[in-house]
């Protein structure tokens, strides 16, 4: 049994104040092992960013503990990487700068900043474009850099928030077959935001599907598909476990529903 390498335990979070507070976050549990892949879903507004940014370090928890490697996080730290959808890279530095900053941010040492930063950018394959600004690569060269440079630091956590998600189809697919292949050759563990269930499926060993009002965890759905996993995702079992995941997304979608009016909770 491989151990635990990030715990959420306990995981309260409370917006508001007096009789206007309201929990976002309610008693959120979750234990992920050492490489494993495991993405989150639910509709929206039920509180995956949230609980993602508190676990990057960003906001904090009104009650309950992250742990990396058994130990308390309660601040952003080199252990864990984050790719966000509008994490967006700084304008005016090139893709390689915008590395070079991030090391030198987290305190990576002079000389070997432009070749830690030039390595990267050649892990993600955009070794021409490194001189690039990012108003002048597409969206999926940005989202590359923009894992690149979460990346360069080496943490053993990545943490993505809909990273794709503005991406076309097939950009899309090329990126996922990216993170894959970087997920098995650096040995990460990845805990991954996104709508959308066929991409979770694709991805992961685990999915874990969230209720919302207050934003909880209702169930976890183990992905025990063959790797590598083909495009036309034929596998036995495929279906039923994308029926099973979409069917439990659609029921707290409708049981929200009928809380608020029906926009507000489809996403
Ligand atoms: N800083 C904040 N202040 C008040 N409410 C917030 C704040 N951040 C998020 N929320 C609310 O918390 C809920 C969960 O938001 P979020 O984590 O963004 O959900 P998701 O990512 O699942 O769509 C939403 O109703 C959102 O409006
Ligand atoms: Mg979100």
């Amino acid at each position: 049994m491989t151990k635990a390498k990030l715990k959420v335990e306990g995981l309260c979070r409370v917006f508001g104040e007096g009789p206007s507070a309201w929990t976002a976050l309610n008693d959120i549990n979750l234990s992920i092992r050492e490489n494993e892949f495991v993405s989150l879903v639910g509709a929206s507004g039920c509180g995956k960013s949230t609980l993602l940014s508190i676990i990057a370090g960003l906001q904090p928890a009104d009650l309950g503990v992250i742990l990396v490697d058994d130990k308390q996080v309660d601040a952003p730290g080199r252990d864990r990487g984050v790719v966000f959808q509008n994490y967006t890279l700084m304008p005016w530095l090139t893709a390689q700068q915008n590395i070079e900053f991030a090391l030198r941010a987290t305190g990576v040492k002079g000389s070997e900043i432009r070749r830690i930063a030039a390595e990267h950018i050649a892990l993600v394959g955009l070794e021409k474009f490194a001189d690039r600004y990012p108003a002048q690569l597409s969206g999926g060269m940005k989202q590359r850099v923009a894992i690149a440079r979460a990346l360069s630091y080496r943490p053993k956590i990545l943490l993505m928030d809909e990273p794709f998600g503005a991406l076309d189809a097939l950009t899309r697919r090329h990126m996922q077959e990216l993170l894959t292949s970087i997920w098995t050759r650096y040995k990460l563990t990845v805990l991954f935001v996104t709508h959308d269930v066929e991409e979770a499926i694709y991805l992961s060993d685990r999915v874990v599907v969230m209720a919302a009002q207050p934003g909880r965890i209702k169930e976890h759905v183990d992905i025990d598909l063959p790797r590598p996993r083909g495009d036309d995702m034929t596998a036995p079992g495929y279906r039923e476990l994308y029926r099973h995941v979409l069917g439990s997304i659609r029921e707290e979608a409708q049981r929200i529903a009928k809380l608020q009016p029906l926009d507000s909770v489809l996403g």
